[in-house]
């Protein structure tokens, strides 16, 4: 992603703000694991989507008509001892130098100078609630400017949700973000086609998330977007089973849900095959009922369709098929209003995707649900849970768990899958796993 990509959001933004205003958003922070180790750090992902800027301890203050700068980045200075200890700092002239900020001041000088950049500002853009240290600094800036009323400083009068409009903005994934996405699902979707390749019972499920990532880090990207799961037989019907210790079984089918982040965006892909390389007749029939339900999902994620139509259409399926097999009893009509399907489908079919795996955007508008619209990207996920002993179900239904997860763009016309290397037939996943 280059500058060009950032300062546009940048200015898109600002447009939406307006003169008057204000927004004020800092990184994520680092997080503790245990005495002297953190938890890798990742940016927050609003605060990357303006800035492209990876370090923690940073602000981003954006002021739309600044003489002297609209774009203000706050950040560590440089320090070659910090340096030499914990890495590479961009510094306050890399900052603008490298990152395209008017201006740079040190973290440490935050508080100083913050309330001088509300002045004369009507709106600050924030985001309200997430993170009582910031609502409290905030505040504490804006008292520190009314305290000036009598010198005719004027403060904010008005705080607005900076996340709301941020979010809606992150939904509508641009060409530049196309072009990153289709390449992290393509990635992913090469490291499962290796995991076909090489499984073989008696494996492990960490072995699997092994070479997930290993195949992932070899071909271009250091990170997952989420914790693997990978669960054998029963454990696949654990939704986000993520122990990954248990030995794949001969005959038994494994869930493979993995994907990896590639320049702070996510993939997500479910496949679910034969540990052994061959379905057995009870497994292929529970499989191409899921099969069919997310093709038929796959086809409502249509521009002027709503939100909920590819569930719906996915929940229709699978109820038939569920009726059909024996695994659910009545008319197709009682059956789907009782929502009887929940029993061995319980959760929904899909979730925005982007730079959150579970990414940012209304799934509502004003109570009702939102269009589709070219440019937004989804999973579709349909999935068929049946645990070992589930009452009433005959045996060879027992301990199989399967999802299919694809990638998808929403465009003009059919729907853009972009999770589609990595097959999911029942015949084309034989003949990979035979290779
Ligand atoms: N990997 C988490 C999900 O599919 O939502
Ligand atoms: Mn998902
Ligand atoms: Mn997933």
């Amino acid at each position: 992603m280059n500058l060009t990509e950032f300062r546009r959001r940048r200015r898109q933004l600002m447009g939406m703000m307006g003169p008057g205003s204000v927004a004020i958003l800092p990184t994520g922070r680092e997080t503790i694991r245990n005495r002297d180790v953190h938890y890798p750090f990742r940016p927050d992902s609003d605060f990357y989507y303006l800035t492209g800027f990876s370090e923690p301890e940073a602000v981003m203050v954006l002021v739309p008509g600044r003489a002297h700068g609209e774009y203000i980045l706050f950040c560590r200075e440089k320090d070659p001892t910090k340096e030499l200890w914990d890495g590479y700092r961009a510094g306050l002239e890399g900052a603008v130098a490298a990152f395209g900020a008017d201006d740079a001041f040190p973290i440490a000088d935050l508080d100083d100078i913050l309330p001088g950049l509300l002045e004369e500002r009507e709106r600050v853009f924030f985001a309200m609630g997430s993170d009582p240290e910031l609502d409290k600094r905030v505040s504490d800036w804006v008292s520190q400017v009314r305290a000036r009323a009598r010198a005719g400083v004027h403060g904010p009068i008005e705080f607005l949700a900076l996340d709301h409009f941020l979010h809606d903005m992150r939904l509508y994934k641009s060409r530049a973000e196309v072009t990153v996405m289709r390449h992290a699902a393509r990635l992913s979707a090469q490291a499962h086609c290796e995991l076909m390749r090489r499984c073989e019972p008696g494996m492990h499920e960490y072995q699997l998330a092994s070479l997930f990532s290993h195949h992932c880090q070899m071909n271009g990207t250091a990170h997952l977007a989420y914790p693997s799961i990978v669960g054998g037989g029963n454990n696949a019907c654990v939704l986000h089973y993520v122990e990954n210790s248990a030995p794949l079984m001969d005959g038994d089918l494994v869930l493979v849900d993995a994907g990896c982040e590639f320049g702070c965006y996510a993939s997500d892909i479910t496949r679910t095959f034969p540990v052994n390389g061959r379905f057995s007749d009870a497994q292929r029939a529970l499989y191409e009922l899921v099969l069919d339900a997310q093709l038929a999902a796959i086809d409502k994620v249509r521009a002027g369709n709503h939100w909920n139509d590819p569930h719906q259409a996915a929940v229709r399926v699978l109820t038939k098929g569920l009726l059909k097999l024996g695994l659910l009893r009545g008319t197709l009509a009682k059956a789907l209003k009782a929502e009887a399907y929940k029993r061995f489908y319980m959760h929904r079919t899909g979730h925005w995707l982007g730079m959150d795996v579970h990414d940012v955007g209304d799934y509502k508008v004003d109570g009702h649900w939102r269009e589709l619209e070219p440019g937004m990207v989804l999973t579709v996920e349909p999935g068929l849970y049946i645990p070992r002993g589930a009452k009433g179900v005959a045996k060879k239904w027992q301990g199989i768990g399967i999802r299919i997860e694809d990638d998808v763009l929403v465009t003009r016309a059919d729907p853009d899958v972009l999770s589609r290397d990595v097959p999911k037939g029942v015949e084309q996943i034989e003949a990979m796993m035979a290779r």
